[in-house]
């Protein structure tokens, strides 16, 4: 058939809880999962590691053109793990440090262009579920139902603060406040695919929602097949 594979895209600001929801929203449905910011990440960490220069747009370029990043999801169940040139680096990707990276390279253009068509091979059948900052805007511009999640961003910071302090880092709270407000304005203001909701988004702020009420009215944008 010619019917096109469906998309909901979740696009929002770091700690807005889309990794989460996203997560839970494709485990309901059975749907692929593709975690864009990842990507970023991958190759954030990559270029770290290779000790490049990271104001080099194009070492950053071929760097996202080179990284290996794959995922695999392990049988018992258990989360997600992301191999970066064959190294499970999931645990690494996570930290502050490699996430103001990301945010770093994601605002050179054809670095973002190296990760298109990467992104697009997640959209198999039965359906995707993909979390970032401009699925619904320039990846998926055709998917079904797109959410812009947004929380407040003292809230975000408390909940990053409690995710980083539940795998025992050391971190403190104006200061994940300060690194979110920074985050936050470099992603929004770069000229490249910035972080916007999409025209057709529904807007959900989650601040003092909890994840299961999120996740019933992402489900329940979702017209049944
Ligand atoms: O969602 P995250 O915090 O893991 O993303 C890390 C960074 O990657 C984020 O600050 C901006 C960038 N990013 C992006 O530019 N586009 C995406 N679709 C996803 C992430």
């Amino acid at each position: 058939s010619d019917k096109p594979i469906p998309v909901l895209t979740i696009d929002g600001p770091s700690g807005s809880g889309k990794g989460t929801v996203a997560r839970i929203v494709a485990e309901r449905l059975g749907w692929h999962l593709l975690d864009s910011g990842a990507l970023y990440r991958a190759v954030g960490y990559a270029a770290s590691m290779a000790g490049l220069d990271l104001s080099d747009s194009e070492a950053m370029t071929r760097c996202a053109e080179t990284t290996k990043i794959t995922f695999r999801d392990p049988k018992d169940g258990r989360e997600t793990r992301v191999y970066v040139n064959s190294h499970d680096s999931t645990d690494d990707l996570r930290t502050e440090t490699v996430g103001a990276v990301a945010s770093a390279i994601a605002a050179i253009p054809s670095v973002r262009t190296a990760l298109v068509d990467k992104q697009l091979s997640f959209r198999r059948t039965p359906g995707l579920v993909a979390d970032g900052r401009d699925m619904g805007t320039v990846i998926f511009p055709d998917a079904g139902v797109k959410v812009f999640l947004t929380a407040s961003a003292e809230e975000r910071a408390k909940r990053r603060y409690k995710q980083l302090k539940d795998k025992g880092l050391n971190v403190t709270l104006a200061s994940l406040l300060r690194e979110i407000e920074a985050r936050d304005a470099r992603d929004a203001a770069r000229p490249v695919a910035p972080l916007k909701p999409a025209l057709d988004a529904v807007l959900i702020d989650s601040t003092g929602m909890p994840v299961d009420a999120v996740v019933d009215k992402v489900l329940s944008l979702i017209q049944p097949a």
